[in-house]
């Protein structure tokens, strides 16, 4: 049974209140052990365990690797023009999800696993050590069947999104695409997910069509989550909450009601800041929720059309600066509250018994990932207990 000590961390986030000081765990001078793959020790540095192996953090800060709880990665082709338009002017609109649509279908397996897997690894260099992969782009049995087989064999947070947009074939008809979804392609891709999303917002599915879906997920044992109010302020906060959803996600609008609504369930909000950059939107005032009480996670909605990153310091530093989280609230949403968003208590924090998934950063503490945007900051990723 290998061990590894890591020492000489300067601040060790934990993200467990109960080692160290604050919601985020805070341990000065610290250590760590892992084994198989597990933490299996954390505490003060002068009384760290000795191991076969050691690693010097150097004086470096250490978090817990950021579990990012929304992504679009099965896809084919970019939309670059689509960006460069919208610099000049042009709207974001969910019109655009079309053109990948029509890419995906036409392209081979083998090219839709190899970008995704890019993507991933992408990720994981800069910090991300557990991923969530949508389909969203096949739209036929077929097509979402295809694209979650090949996000499977990249991650086990997996979701069915077939109500993405209503495909042009079906077009004036979207209640016999709800029907296929719900009568066909739940059953079909069910070995291969385990959640349900629906786009719910203007230009995608109404209220009234993404609840039915979603109860046609749930009744076949996936487990709900939900793209809501992100072009518009439609009734998605609540329908979310209603059917249990672990996370309502983007949120870009929302009023009192649909705090006080979070509020009181177990809802996670989950805030896409790389979204409103991309797409040039009025960023949401994410204070007013996290004030309120409601449980907060941030994540990178890569994805070809409204958000082209799967850097985590970057939504954080947005997430600080122009959503008003505090660097404390945005590292903690990073890692926690993606975690809480994907309902798993393994990932997102550093205790005993947790996966030893964390980031060696370059500067001593986790402030600097806010306070340096656009600096390459990580400087040791370890997965699983291995160094990647
Ligand atoms: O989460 N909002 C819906 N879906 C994606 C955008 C997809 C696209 O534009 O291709 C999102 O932002
Ligand atoms: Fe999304």
């Amino acid at each position: 049974m290998s061990q590894t000590v890591v020492k000489n961390i300067s601040l060790l986030v934990t993200n467990n209140p109960s080692l160290g000081k604050t919601e985020l765990g805070l341990i000065e001078n610290a250590a760590l052990l892992i084994e198989d793959g597990k933490i299996s020790w954390v505490g003060a540095g002068e009384s760290a365990p000795t191991a076969e192996k050691t690693v010097d953090a150097q004086g470096k800060a250490v978090i817990p690797g950021f579990v990012d709880s929304h992504n679009h990665l099965i896809f084919a082709k970019d939309r670059a023009g689509e960006f460069s338009a919208r610099m000049k002017g042009q709207a974001y609109s969910a019109g655009g999800i079309a053109t990948t649509v029509a890419a995906t279908r036409s392209a081979s397996d083998d090219d839709l696993h190899l970008n995704a897997t890019h993507l991933v690894h992408e990720g994981l260099h800069s910090g991300t050590t557990t991923v969530e992969i949508k389909s969203g782009y096949g739209l036929t049995t077929k097509d979402e069947l295809r694209s979650l087989k090949i996000a499977k064999q990249l991650t086990d947070e997996t979701t069915f999104l077939g109500a993405h947009v209503v495909p042009s074939e079906y077009k004036g008809k979207a209640d016999e695409y709800v029907e296929l979804i719900c009568e066909q392609m739940i059953a079909q891709v069910k070995p291969y997910a385990k959640w349900i999303d629906v786009f719910c917002d203007k230009g995608a599915f109404t209220t009234e069509q993404a609840r039915k879906i979603l109860l046609a997920g749930k009744a076949a044992g996936l487990r709900p989550r939900l793209h809501a109010n992100q072009l518009e302020k439609v009734d998605g906060i609540a329908l979310g909450v209603e059917v249990g959803a672990a996370s309502v996600d983007h949120i870009s609008h929302f009023n009192n009601g649909d705090i006080e609504l979070l509020k009181k369930s177990k809802t996670v909000a989950t805030f896409l800041p790389a979204a409103e950059f991309s797409t040039r939107s009025k960023y949401p005032d994410a204070r007013k929720m996290i004030e309120a009480g409601v449980t907060v996670a941030l994540a990178s909605d890569c994805n070809p059309g409204s958000s082209f990153t799967t850097n985590m310091p970057f939504v954080i530093a947005l997430a600080v600066r122009d959503m008003f989280f505090t660097p404390e609230q945005a590292i903690w949403s990073a890692t926690k509250g993606g975690a809480l968003a994907l309902q798993r208590d393994d990932v997102g924090h550093l205790s005993v018994g947790s996966r030893a998934d964390f980031v060696i950063l370059k500067e001593s503490s986790y402030i600097h990932l806010a306070y340096r945007p656009g600096v390459n900051l990580i400087g040791q990723v370890w997965q699983h207990g291995k160094r990647i």
